[in-house]
């Protein structure tokens, strides 16, 4: 282990209750301190928290991005944490949904939850990360680049990628700021979405391996990154170092 790998770092992980963000918990719990957020705790978070007290969950529903904020804010300074060393924001949802008569309350939850929230938070934290010398890890999908069916959730993705890369040149030097597009990742993500992904769901990138490539391109402080089923396949993830 690297001295690097060694240091105990104080990490928020929005989105930690299922699917990728609950495989950086459990990649990352028994090493950290970490703060994770979620609408309500999941069965799994919960039984990975026990017995790990540097682990701990806060309601924090990004519908509502400045209730939010607060309460994120609010947990962080209740574990006194002036500082951060790494925020990721990974939460998101998404429907499918035919552009033209997708419902106003979903489309709105959707950019809310995804974008709104994750400009918010990034806004509230960078104190604590400038204070920390941190990093923010903002997780995007290549679906950024458009993805039929998903017309506002790949709007979220696309505005997340132009968010970080502009934070990137307006935070350079005091944080460092990245953000990752995974590619399909066999979670639970698409049937809540309402889409059957059928057969092909079978070559989705397991939710571990994609942990294991975000936590290796966070530590290896990469600027911004597209995490395929190639890049699994070529070993990144059995092969890959993290924080
Ligand atoms: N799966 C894929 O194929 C894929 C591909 C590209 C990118 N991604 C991205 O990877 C990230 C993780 O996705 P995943 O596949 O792991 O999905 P997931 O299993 O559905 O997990 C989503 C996480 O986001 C949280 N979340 C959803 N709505 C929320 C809200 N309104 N307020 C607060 N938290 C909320 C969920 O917690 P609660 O339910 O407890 O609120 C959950 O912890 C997302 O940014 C997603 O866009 C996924």
């Amino acid at each position: 282990m690297t001295a690097l790998a060694a240091k105990r770092r104080r990490i928020l992980l929005t989105g930690g209750t299922s699917g990728i963000g609950l495989e950086l918990a459990r990649r990352w719990a028994d090493r950290h301190d970490i703060v994770i957020t979620g609408r309500s705790l999941s069965g799994d978070l919960a039984a990975l928290m026990r017995n790990r007290p540097g682990v701990t969950h806060v309601v924090a529903d990004q519908a509502k991005p400045e209730k939010a904020a607060a309460q994120i804010m609010a947990a962080l300074a209740g574990r006194g944490w002036e500082s951060l060393d790494h925020a990721v924001l990974n939460a998101a949802t998404g429907y499918a949904a035919d552009p033209a008569s997708e419902e106003t309350a979903r489309l709105l939850e959707t950019l809310d939850t995804n974008l709104t929230a994750t400009m918010l938070f990034a806004h509230h934290l960078f104190p604590l990360l400038e204070a920390g010398r941190g990093s923010l890890t903002l997780i995007g999908s290549t679906a950024h680049r458009g993805a039929p069916a998903f017309a506002s959730y790949a709007a979220t993705k696309a505005g997340i990628n132009g968010f970080a890369r502009s934070l990137r040149e307006e935070w350079r030097g005091r944080i460092i700021v990245q953000v990752l597009h995974p590619g399909p990742t066999r979670t639970t993500m698409h049937k809540k979405a309402g889409l059957d992904t059928g057969r092909a769901g079978a070559f989705f990138t397991p939710p571990a391996a994609m942990a294991a490539m975000i936590d290796h391109a966070i530590a290896r402080r990469v600027g911004g990154r597209k995490l395929s089923f190639l890049r699994y396949w070529s070993g990144e993830s059995l092969l890959a170092r993290g924080l």
